[in-house]
């Protein structure tokens, strides 16, 4: 069951859920901002960025914080607690000059699809 997190787009996912994809407006993401909703046992962030929809764990795997209060550089997220950073095409460590002390830190990733306006993260 989808569960809302925070804000607008939350309450529009919840009308537009589906059983095994989640749906989402493609026009109420804003360019380079980051929404999160919950799933049954994750969280996801959803990144627009060049007119495409990334999705990616909000759970950094450093010490899991959440991603949502990092910055987006270009296609690189910057966890906000220590600045390691994601590619959020990829999920792969970008080298960001902070210190890794794990061996392939990745963060994991959803398939995303835009028809009709509408979005689908394949969970
Ligand atoms: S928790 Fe994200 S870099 Fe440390």
């Amino acid at each position: 069951m989808l569960e809302p997190y925070e804000g607008k787009l939350s309450r529009t996912v919840l009308r537009r859920g589906r059983a095994s994809n989640r749906s989402f407006l493609f026009d109420k993401l804003k360019e380079g901002k980051i929404k999160v909703f919950t799933t049954d046992n994750k969280q996801i962030a959803l990144i627009k960025k060049d007119n495409e929809v990334y999705a990616i764990s909000n759970e950094c795997p450093h010490e899991g914080c959440p991603l949502k209060s990092g910055t987006l550089d270009d296609f690189t997220l910057k966890c906000g607690c220590h600045n390691w950073g994601f590619d959020i095409r990829t999920g792969e460590n970008v080298d960001t000059g902070e210190y890794i002390d794990m061996d392939d830190p990745k963060v994991e990733t959803f398939e995303t699809k835009v028809e009709n306006g509408i979005i689908s993260v394949l969970l």
